[in-house]
């Protein structure tokens, strides 16, 4: 069943699968079955981070499906992202470790820096003043790429990439590297189709992946009269036609664009139906019409840490 899902090459020969499970968000008490769900459903592909709290229960997930004989290590993709309180070079290994460790793995198959800003180091992973404000740090993400290239070197990760940054700043890690990112992974749907910053990337080689690709509605800062893009009355009436639900046409729309996607979900129902995407393409005129729903609606702008010298979000072109 997970063959039919395609892959995408990287600059370094590695694969992906363009589809896989987000876990950003996912509780620990749901995401240990979502995750197990998701593997007998044929999903070989789960998106992780450290931040994100869970790492340990997707472990344990891992564990009882690699114990159960039905699929193995090398059958799955896993990626998973350092965290901003370890940016400095020395850190970064031991990052990689925790959630190794968590993950109950020997590597990981890509390793993404999550954010561009280094925040305070060996504090909690939201260090705050006695404001309530970030506390930051200087570390440059061109000295903390050369850390992730020596774990390729190490073989504690298979491929190596960013997230969140922006234009200029993948500039200055291209800059820099030995190794070459191999995958940018940005929000993406179509509110914030991000075709400017995928161009830039793909004539660098650059692989993307987006997350919140269905308008991430459990975000934890949401509005009740913020717009949902699930519920867009022009992405309804192209899901429709096609006789499939809006999510299915948002996570289709970034397959047919070549794009690798990541919804994520701890609901078995809608775990199956994200994965009936592969048996329909969207036309062109739609995939147009889609794309002009950009409104530069960004909805994970990172406000915690304006005011960063590094954020991606503030005075960038893209
Ligand atoms: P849940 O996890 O409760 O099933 P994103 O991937 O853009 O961050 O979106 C995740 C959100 O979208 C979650 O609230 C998830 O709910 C919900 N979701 C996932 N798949 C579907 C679907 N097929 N239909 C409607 N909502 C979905």
């Amino acid at each position: 069943m997970a063959a039919k899902v395609p892959k995408v090459k990287f600059n370094n020969g590695n694969e992906i699968p363009i589809f896989g499970l987000g876990t950003w968000k996912s509780k620990p008490g749901e995401v240990e079955q979502a995750v197990k769900d998701a593997i007998d459903i044929g999903y070989r592909h789960i998106d992780c981070a450290h931040v994100y709290q869970n790492e340990q229960e997707v472990g344990k997930a891992l564990k009882a499906k690699f114990s159960e004989g039905g699929v193995k290590r090398e059958d799955l993709f896993i990626t998973t992202k350092l965290w901003n309180t370890y940016h400095r070079p020395d850190l970064v290994e031991k990052n990689l470790k925790i959630s190794l460790a968590d993950l109950g793995l020997e590597y990981v198959d890509l390793y993404l820096i999550h954010w561009p800003m280094a925040y305070k180091e060996d504090a909690d992973i939201f260090p705050r003043d006695s404001e309530g404000n970030i506390v930051f740090s200087d570390v440059d993400y061109v000295d903390t790429w050369k850390a992730l290239e020596k774990l390729v070197e190490k073989g504690l990760a298979k491929s190596i990439g960013l997230s969140n940054f922006n234009k200029k700043q993948i500039e200055r890690v291209l800059a820099v590297a030995k190794i070459q990112p191999a995958n940018l992974q940005v929000e993406c749907h179509p509110y914030l189709n991000q075709s400017k910053l995928i161009d830039f990337a793909r004539s660098k080689g650059i692989t993307v992946t987006a997350y919140s690709p269905l308008g991430s509605p459990d975000r934890p800062w949401a509005k009740p009269d913020d717009p949902q893009l699930l519920d867009d009355p022009k992405l309804l009436q192209i899901a429709k036609k096609y006789n499939k639900t809006s999510a299915q046409v948002l996570l289709r729309y970034q397959v047919d664009r070549g794009i690798i996607v990541i919804p994520k979900s701890v609901t078995k129902s809608r775990i199956q139906q994200n994965f009936e995407i592969f048996d329909f393409s969207l036309s062109k005129e739609d995939i147009e019409k889609l794309n002009a729903f950009d409104c530069n609606g960004r909805l994970v702008p990172m406000t915690a840490a304006l005011g960063h010298k590094h954020h991606p979000f503030e005075n960038d072109e893209y």
